[in-house]
């Protein structure tokens, strides 16, 4: 059987580049739902990802140290990297402007908030070439190349005029948009015809890859859908597609291994014993205007108005990771936020309680894994998103099936977890503090079934399912074409931690949990990820 390489090609690399106070410069992990899925499945098959590494290249020509530090990331992965550099006018006009003022806003239904500037569209076709080079000059015709999201629709139409075959696929992690608001975009025809050079494309959701079809449907002349269920085929003159949902999820073992450990345990007790006598409700966001936080904090007055019982006994513990912060719209969110936040706290704050914890900062997987565990609610209400792994990361990581979520029926999560989530229609003010009160007032039976029920679906259409069903209908007669690096075992907490830190650490050995040799223990002293914990 042929062995075949995966290789993926997205926006970002799995690691940025951080500058040092001393002015050197370190390795740290990027952000965002497409790093989190992606990675474990680079570290189970092995293989290469190209993209940027999140710095502007004027700001490391003066830096020599750069393939040390990839050859650092790359065994640190468990995977190769391969850099593609944006310039500062680049990373302004492609990444800030195309990508995140025009196609950001308006597939998640937000076209006033789009910044349709020409000098955008050339900036994208310009740096989708980039990648389009960087793909032939690392990979073979033998490859897979699986391209990732909006910022890179144009890389398998801009490899196809540089002459190069290869067996590509794309994924759009975030939505496809309705004809109405996809026709606003003044390159619609450029774009969807970009997306029909690929062999494979994956969308989240069946609504959005009908959204797809429909918009090729409007606006392809002689287009033909062949075949039903939920991959079927395009086919255009001189071209053919296929094209299928396959929803996100996440390395469910993975959470749920970390959730079990000792220190999971202590540092959520942490938590709870700094905001003791209360549930706690947890929101976790990139700083984005998609993710719905001030109708959030704006159903969380309503709830302590409508619901007077509720004050003195929940605490949101809302945590914001900046993101996109040089875009007006971002930087504008972030204020409106924090002013709401200051508000509420001002109005209803008593001695020793205060309804709202504010932590804007980005969490470690551990730190996360911990407030998952500590809060009783997860309050997920974006106005849209592509799936939202959050949601069903707290779920996996609720291994005592404790913990009841809120979820937006606009996440494409809500899809597959509408049986056991309580859901909202995130605009109604009203039914997410409804919502708030219910979760709060669950009897633990039906909080134990439902989360129950959302643990089983999450286990079984994990992440590894989602890339076997992607690569199965994108090319492979069989998965064995794609090597396993090795068998899957849960990750080891200690994996997650700076290296010198943890002081117990427990490891997951085929879904069990067994100390580690006392030899094999790291140093005691380490109370690790104190500052990020809370007290009220
Ligand atoms: N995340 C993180 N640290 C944080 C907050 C979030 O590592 O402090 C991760 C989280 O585990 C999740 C991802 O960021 O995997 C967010 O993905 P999601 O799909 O929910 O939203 P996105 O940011 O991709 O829009
Ligand atoms: C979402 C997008 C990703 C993006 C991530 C973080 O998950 O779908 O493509 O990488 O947000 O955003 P950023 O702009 O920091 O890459």
């Amino acid at each position: 059987m042929r062995e075949r390489r995966l290789v993926v090609v997205s926006n970002r690399l799995p690691i940025v580049l951080e500058r040092q106070k001393a002015g050197k410069w370190n390795i740290g992990p990027g952000a965002g739902g497409l790093i989190t899925a992606l990675g474990p499945v680079l570290r189970n098959r092995g293989g290469l990802w190209i993209g940027w590494l999140g710095t502007p290249s004027e700001k490391l020509a003066d830096f020599s140290g750069l393939d040390e530090l990839l050859q650092r990331g790359a065994e640190e992965t468990g995977y190769a990297l391969s850099p593609v550099h944006l310039s500062t006018e680049e990373v302004q006009n492609f990444y800030f402007g195309f990508s995140n003022q025009i196609l950001w806003p308006l597939f998640h239904d937000f076209p006033t908030r789009c910044n349709f500037d020409p000098a955008y569209w050339q900036a994208y076709e310009w740096v989708n070439r980039k990648f389009a080079r960087a793909i032939v000059d690392n990979t073979t015709e033998e490859d897979f190349v699986w391209v990732h999201d909006y910022q890179l629709i144009l890389a398998g139409s801009e490899l196809m005029k540089l002459g190069r075959k290869r067996h590509t696929g794309f994924f759009l992690h975030i939505p496809f948009p309705p004809l109405d608001v996809f026709i606003n975009l003044p390159w619609r025809f450029a774009i969807l015809d970009a997306l029909m050079q690929y062999d494979l494309i994956g969308f989240q959701t069946e609504r959005d890859r009908l959204n797809f079809i429909a918009c090729v449907r409007a606006l392809t002349r002689g287009v033909r859908v062949l075949g039903k269920g939920h991959v079927c085929k395009l086919v255009v003159p001189g071209r053919e597609a296929r094209v299928g949902s396959f929803p996100i999820s996440i390395d469910f073992k993975e959470f749920a291994g970390l959730s079990a450990s000792l220190e999971t345990a202590e540092q959520a007790k942490t938590i709870r014993d700094n905001l003791p006598n209360r549930k706690l409700i947890f929101g976790v966001d990139r700083l984005d205007y998609t993710k719905g936080i001030p109708n959030r904090l704006n159903a969380l007055v309503n709830a302590l108005e409508r619901y007077p019982d509720l004050r003195r006994r929940i605490t949101l513990i809302q945590v914001i990771v900046p993101s996109r912060e040089v875009i007006e719209e971002y930087g504008r969110i972030k204020k409106e936020i924090e002013r709401m936040i200051g508000e509420i706290n001002g109005r209803y704050t008593e001695v020793g309680w205060t309804p709202i914890t504010y932590i804007f900062g980005s969490l470690s997987r551990p730190e996360l894994v911990s407030y998952y565990q500590a809060c009783e609610i997860a309050l997920i209400t974006p106005l849209k998103d592509g799936m939202n792994l959050v949601a069903k990361e707290y779920c996996a990581s609720k291994i005592h099936e404790d913990g009841a979520l809120i979820l937006s029926e606009f996440a494409g999560a809500a899809a597959s977890l509408h049986h056991g989530a309580l859901l909202v229609n995130p605009y109604d003010i009203e039914g997410v503090a409804d919502a708030i009160h219910q979760a709060y007032i669950m009897n633990p039976n039906e909080r134990r079934k439902r989360m129950r029920g959302l643990r089983r679906t999450i286990r079984g259409n994990d992440v590894y399912r989602w890339v076997a069903s992607f690569l199965e209908a994108g090319l492979a007669e069989d998965m064995r074409q794609f090597p396993l690096m090795e068998l899957f075992v849960p990750r080891r907490r200690q994996d997650f931690l700076p290296k010198q830190s943890p002081k117990r650490v427990l490891r997951a050995d085929q879904n069990r949990l067994v100390p580690l040799p006392r030899s094999a223990q790291p140093g005691k002293n380490a109370v690790v990820f104190k500052s990020k914990f809370v007290s009220s």
